[in-house]
């Protein structure tokens, strides 16, 4: 395995996530976060979901223990230094997101794999900001990290078959299944699934049905765990517009248009569950 100790850029849903399934599957993990407080609540986090399934008998409470001590967490950059692979899972911003790879870049061994997490951020971009567009390449998790099985591999025009390859072994290292995808906005699965969610919006919006009779036609009908609205919530109304505007300004195809209602709830504040209110409300 040519990957052996990692670091994760970001401790967020995604980082910490990212961190908690690389240091079960057994790997070294270095975290960073830009302050104390986030670092912390990524670890909280980490700590609970582990805790919940020891509850359930699903874990054991010394594997808990060995994973949690593989986890290092810091906020500084340097100590990523000696990594074979960071996965970057920052804040979807493209010039953080590109100065973040100049500086992984200076800092990392030739050697090092850099990937990002971004789910719409064009890879080329961040290969660009580098000196080894060779080894830059996307590592797409899905949320939540722990329970989706799917990561999708993302090469660029630049990426080696040898980083490749690197990467998606290590993605199955991690007990997930990978499909290959080239670096195109979206993906394979937000291609599909961002048109998907904007439709049920333009539905209800034309008043073809109500929003929880849509969800439970697309649970019942389909067979999907969540219907478009609740994974519109669970995704973030803020989340789904920033892919979607993405997405519109590369293919310029109505059906990545966001539609008006989406933008005006975001306007409004209502992003979904992470705010107490999207197309529902939580307490
Ligand atoms: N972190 C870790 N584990 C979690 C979790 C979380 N945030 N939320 C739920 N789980 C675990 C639970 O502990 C439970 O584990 P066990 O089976 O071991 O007991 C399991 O998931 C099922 O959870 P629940 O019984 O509480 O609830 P559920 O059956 O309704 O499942 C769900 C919850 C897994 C989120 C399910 O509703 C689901 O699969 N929803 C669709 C999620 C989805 O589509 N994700 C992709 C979003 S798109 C994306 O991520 C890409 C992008 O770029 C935008």
């Amino acid at each position: 395995m040519a990957i052996q100790k990692v670091s994760v850029v970001g401790c967020g849903l995604m980082g910490s996530g990212i961190t908690q399934v690389c240091a079960a599957a057994g790997f070294p993990v270095t975290v960073r976060e830009v302050d104390e407080t986030r670092l912390g609540r990524g670890m909280d986090s980490i700590r609970k979901n582990l805790a919940r399934a020891v509850d359930k008998g699903k874990l054991k409470a010394g594997d808990m223990e060995s994973t949690l001590k593989r986890i290092k967490g810091t906020t500084s950059l340097a100590d990523l230094a000696d990594a074979d692979l960071v996965i970057e899972a920052a804040t979807e911003d493209p010039p953080v997101k590109k100065a973040l790879f100049q500086e992984l870049d200076e800092r990392l061994p030739k050697h090092s794999l850099i990937a990002s997490n971004t789910s719409s951020i064009t890879i080329m971009e961040l290969a660009a900001a580098t000196r080894r567009p060779d080894r830059v390449l996307g590592l797409h998790f899905f949320n939540p990290v722990p329970v989706m099985k799917l990561v999708e591999v993302v090469r660029t025009i630049t990426t080696s078959d040898e980083a490749y390859a690197d990467a998606r072994a290590f993605a199955q290292a991690l007990g997930k299944d990978v499909v290959e995808a080239k670096d195109t906005t979206g993906f394979v699965v937000n291609r599909l699934l961002v048109p998907y969610m904007l439709d049920a919006v333009r539905c209800l919006e034309q008043g073809l049905a109500s929003k929880e009779d849509i969800d439970r036609g697309m649970k019942l009908g389909c067979g999907y765990p969540m219907g478009p609205f609740e994974l519109l919530d669970f995704v973030g109304l803020d989340t789904t517009l920033s892919i979607a505007e993405i997405m519109f300004g590369e293919f310029r195809e109505a059906r990545f248009a966001p539609p008006s209602l989406l933008r005006r709830m975001v306007l409004a504040g209502f992003l979904g569950r992470k705010s107490g209110r999207g197309f529902y409300e939580y307490s």
